[in-house]
C-alpha cells in the first residue's frame, strides 16, 4: 500500500516525502515540474536513502493519472499539486481555476473509481481572507481576496460535499500559514524562479547580495511596529503536520480542517532582525507603499491540530532563518 504524493517535487511536497520515507511509508510521487525541478526527486532519494516510483505527469491528463492508480496499490493521497502565486492568479485567473480545480476533480474521480477515499489536501490560511480576529480558529468566517485563494476555498467546498455524499471518505484540509525555512541538509528548500514574491526568499537574496535591498510593503499597519505580522512556520514542522494528518485519516472518516501554524506572529522588522542575527549580514531595506491585498495581521489558533492530530510546531523563527540562509549559502540550488 503506497501513499500517492501529488506535487511531490515542490517546496512542501519534497519535505513531506522525506518525512514519509523516514516514517517507513511507501510513496509514489507525481509532478509535472511546472513549479519545481527534476533534481529535487534525486535529492529526496539522497537525503532519505530510500527509493520510490516517480511519474512525470500533469494531473489534467486523466489517462496518465488513472494509469498511476492501475499500476500501484494506492491507500491514500497527499495532494499538493497546484499553482500557488497570489499575484499571478490575479492576472491569469482562468489558468488557476482550470489547473487547480479541474485537476482535483480528475484526481477525486479516479480515486473514487479505485476505491481510494483518503486524502490530505494542501489548503491555505488565505481562505480566512482578512480575519476578524487573531489567533484565527478553523471555524472563522471564510472569504478570499484573490483567485488563488478562491481555488483553495472552492476545493475545500468540493471535498466537503464529497464527504457529505459518501461517508466513507476521510479528508484533512490543512490550512498552511506562512511556510519558510529549508531542510537542514541545505539540499532542498524554497527556490522560486526569478524575483521572489514572498518575504523570506527575498530577504535571503538581499543577504546573499543578489538583490540590493528589501522593500517593506508599508509600516503604517495597526501592528506592534507598523509592519505586517504573519505566522511563519518551518517547512519541516509543516511537513510533519502532514504525517500526523495522514495517520488520522487512515483510521477515521469525515472531513476536517486544521490550521498548521505556530500560533505566534512576527512582524517584517522582527524577521529582518532574526535573519541578520543568524546570518551576520545586514539586510538593507526601504519602506514602500502597501502591497494591494495585504492584511495587517494573521496568525493561527493551533489548538485543534494539537488536540486532534497530536501535532504542534517546535522550530523557532531563528531556526527558520538559519535554515533558509543555510540553503542559500550552500548555493545548492536545483
Ligand atoms: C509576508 C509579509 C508582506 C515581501 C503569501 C500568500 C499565502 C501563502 C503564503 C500560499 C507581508 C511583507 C513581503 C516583500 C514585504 N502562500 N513583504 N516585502 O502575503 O503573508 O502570504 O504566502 O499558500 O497564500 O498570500 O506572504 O511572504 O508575501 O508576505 O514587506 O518583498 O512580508 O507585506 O506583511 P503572505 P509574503
Amino acid at each position: 500500500m503506497a501513499i500517492l504524493v501529488t506535487g511531490g517535487a515542490g517546496y512542501i511536497g519534497s519535505h513531506t516525502c522525506i518525512n514519509l520515507l523516514n516514517a517507513g511509508y511507501e510513496i509514489v510521487v507525481v509532478d509535472n515540474f511546472s513549479n519545481s525541478k527534476p533534481e529535487v526527486i534525486e535529492r529526496i532519494k539522497q537525503i532519505s536513502r530510500k527509493n520510490f516510483l516517480f511519474y512525470q505527469v500533469d494531473l489534467l491528463d486523466e489517462v496518465a493519472v488513472e494509469n498511476i492508480f492501475r499500476e500501484n496499490d494506492i491507500s491514500a493521497v497527499i495532494h499538493f499539486a497546484g499553482f500557488k502565486a497570489v499575484g499571478e492568479s490575479v492576472n491569469i485567473p482562468l489558468s488557476y481555476y482550470h489547473n487547480n480545480i479541474t485537476s482535483t476533480l480528475i484526481l477525486c474521480e479516479i480515486m473514487k473509481k479505485y476505491g481510494v477515499k483518503k486524502m490530505v489536501f494542501s489548503s491555505s490560511a488565505t481562505v480566512y481572507g482578512d480575519p476578524e480576529k487573531c489567533p484565527i480558529p478553523e471555524n472563522s468566517t471564510l472569504s478570499t481576496t484573490n483567485p488563488y485563494g478562491s481555488t483553495k476555498l472552492m476545493i475545500e467546498q468540493i471535498l466537503r460535499d464529497l464527504g457529505r455524499s459518501d461517508h466513507d471518505w476521510s479528508i484533512a484540509l490543512l490550512r498552511y500559514f506562512n511556510p519558510i525555512g529549508a531542510h537542514e541538509s541545505g539540499l532542498i528548500g524554497e527556490d522560486p524562479h526569478g524575483i521572489p514574491n514572498n518575504l523570506l526568499p527575498y530577504i535571503s537574496k538581499v543577504a546573499a547580495g543578489d538583490l540590493p535591498f528589501l522593500n517593506i510593503f508599508g509600516d503604517d499597519y495597526d501592528t506592534k511596529d507598523g509592519t505586517g505580522v504573519r505566522d511563519y512556520i518551518h517547512v519541516v514542522d509543516l511537513s510533519m503536520g502532514h504525517i500526523r494528518a495522514l495517520e488520522k485519516i487512515l483510521t477515521t472518516k469525515g472531513v476536517e480542517a486544521y490550521n498548521l501554524g505556530t500560533g505566534k506572529g512576527y512582524s517584517v522588522l522582527e524577521v529582518i532582525k532574526a535573519f541578520e542575527k543568524v546570518s551576520g549580514q545586514r539586510i538593507h531595506f526601504k519602506v514602500s507603499s502597501r502591497r494591494p491585498g495585504d492584511i495587517a495581521t494573521c496568525y493561527a489558533d493551533i489548538r485543534k491540530a494539537k488536540n486532534e492530530l497530536n501535532w504542534q510546531a517546535s522550530k523557532t523563527i531563528e531556526d527558520m532563518c538559519q535554515d533558509t540562509w543555510n540553503f542559500s549559502i550552500n548555493n545548492i540550488k536545483v
